[in-house]
């Protein structure tokens, strides 16, 4: 880690809507909190044609609407002054000379001494092209300054499309100057469960397979595809969700204390996971996972179309907007432990969360005349929208009878007043000006968590699927309720509330 956070942030794709929605208002919030270097400076850069003062007035709308810190007037005008807007087409080769004097002039103006961070907002398939682009016109060169480069998901489109990526990017970045974005990463309770694991000594101990019966890691939204379509198209849940997010949130549950907490360390053992997840074979994804697409149906009382319907979609795509699966991770913690990851959209409630249930106390005092009242003790680490862990266990009715139910520890890290958590964003932006890539995934977790993927997504594209097979409003298909049910298992519908209610 470097002590010169001093930098130019460079954006390919300033006048997308990531940048708006996202990065400036990150920028503004480590602005806020002072938390930005003294020495600093903002280069957007997009085919639109405008001046830099037209850009940073439309900054405004997008800092009023999208910043956690209310906007104020004061603070903004002193980070605006130092955002420009630079208009280029980047695959013409005039824009990239003009860039680099103009780096260069804004280097003496604000002292940030050659430091560069390129953050590619771009379309994917430009990553390599506008990488390879900065080598050739000397932009990268490095002269005791840093260079690195931010790239957004999705990071390839299978293991193959990732790896002609990573060998483009290598040839001008090396792998501790990549910082490869999974937002997930960011959140606050992410890093939690790290903490939550191993600063326990109530869990800790009894984290694996002797006491916990299994493991759901589920992802719901209510909303459908909006307006990405086009995107979406291509990629479905398994790729948008499954490949990056959920699989992180597996290695961080499921991963070996490391051996310190150095970027490495941590890293190491979240690739361990991964390699050793169960291979998945044509029978395993046949009966082990589920894919579902949305149909029209209800949402909060208010109709909403299918998928199908949606625009830029094909009214006979067989994408995936629901994927279930079961897994096992074989080695001595997890022998015999399923863990179940689901993933969907148009679902009742949005909510993010790591469940663990633990294992039954059998003959217990109670088990053999309470045992259709005794609930498993849950730990759910709660990732968003609210942040926080529930713990629920079995405690005796007040009142004259022995009638047990279950009751519930719940600590709400953002129900508090003034907790204001910072946005994945902010944190990762911070981190890529200190040279900290704990939080961003290393080349090895995407290759192998591709490797996984592909297998899945090739026995799909090789079985035919009849799509919808879920309404909008409900959580998911039948299939993926039984694959539970057939273990004799169920999935906890945390987001609707279910567990709150107790
Ligand atoms: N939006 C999100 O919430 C989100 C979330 C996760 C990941 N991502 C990823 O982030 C990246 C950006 O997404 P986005 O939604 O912001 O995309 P977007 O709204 O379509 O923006 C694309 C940007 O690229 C610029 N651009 C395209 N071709 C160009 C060229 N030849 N020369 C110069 N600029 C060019 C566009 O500039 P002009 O319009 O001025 O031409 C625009 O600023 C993608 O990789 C996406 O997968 C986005």
């Amino acid at each position: 880690m470097n002590t010169d956070l001093s930098n130019i942030f460079v954006i390919f794709g300033g006048t997308g809507d990531l940048t708006y929605r996202k990065l400036i208002p990150a920028l503004y919030n480590l602005h806020h909190e002072n938390q930005l270097p003294e020495h600093f400076a903002v280069v957007s850069i997009g085919r639109r044609d405008k001046t830099s003062e037209q850009y940073r007035n439309e900054l405004v709308d997008s800092v009023k609407q999208f910043s956690r810190f209310p906007f104020i007037e004061e603070a903004w005008k002193t980070l605006e002054d130092r955002i420009y807007y630079e208009q280029f087409d980047f695959s013409q080769d005039e824009g990239y000379y003009h860039l680099k004097e103009f780096l260069q002039q804004l280097d003496q103006k604000y002292q940030t001494n050659g430091n560069r961070i390129y953050y590619l907002a771009v379309a994917p398939e430009y990553f390599g092209f506008i990488a390879e682009k900065l080598k050739i016109h000397g932009l990268i060169e490095n002269q005791r300054s840093w260079k690195r480069v931010v790239i957004e998901k999705p990071f390839g489109r299978d293991l193959q499309s990732a790896r002609e990526l990573n060998q483009q990017m290598i040839q001008v970045f090396t792998e501790e100057n990549t910082y490869r974005i999974d937002h997930y990463l960011g959140k606050e309770m992410l890093q939690n469960i790290m903490v939550i694991r191993f600063a326990n000594a109530l869990f800790e101990p009894i984290w694996n397979h002797r006491y916990i019966d299994h493991i759901q890691i589920s992802s719901s939204e209510t909303v459908g595809v909006e307006n990405r379509g086009g995107y979406y198209e291509k990629a479905g849940a398994l790729r948008d969700m499954i490949q990056n997010h959920m699989l992180q949130l597996l290695t961080l549950t499921a991963m070996e204390p490391p051996i310190n907490l150095k970027t490495e360390s941590i890293r190491d053992e979240k690739v361990k996971v991964l390699r050793s997840i169960e291979e998945f074979t044509k029978e395993t994804v046949i009966k082990n996972t589920v894919r579902g697409q949305y149909g029209p149906g209800k949402i909060k009382g208010k109709n909403v179309s299918g998928y199908r319907e949606e625009e830029r979609v094909s009214p006979t795509s067989t994408t995936e907007t629901f994927a279930a699966l079961k897994l096992h991770i074989n080695n001595f913690r997890w022998s015999g432990v399923p863990f179940y990851i689901r993933t969907g959209k148009r679902m009742p409630s949005k909510s993010t969360e790591v469940i663990v249930q633990f294992k039954q106390l059998e003959h217990t005092l109670y088990f053999k005349e309470y045992k259709d009242y005794l609930m498993p003790n849950l730990l759910v680490i709660r990732i968003q929208p609210l942040e926080g862990v529930y713990l629920q266990f079995n405690a005796k009715q007040p009142g004259t009878k022995n009638h047990i139910v279950p009751v519930k520890m719940d600590f709400c890290q953002n129900c508090q007043v003034g907790s204001n958590s910072p946005e994945a964003y902010e944190r990762l932006i911070y981190d890529v000006m200190k040279g900290d890539s704990t939080l961003f995934t290393r080349w090895d977790e995407v290759e192998y968590s591709w490797k996984l993927v592909d297998t899945i997504a090739e026995v799909w594209q090789n079985q035919p699927i009849v799509f919808p097979n879920y309404p909008s409003g409900t959580w998911g298909p039948k299939e993926a309720d039984e694959l539970l049910h057939r273990d004799r298992r169920r999935w906890w519908n945390v987001g609707e509330g279910e567990l709150m209610k107790l």
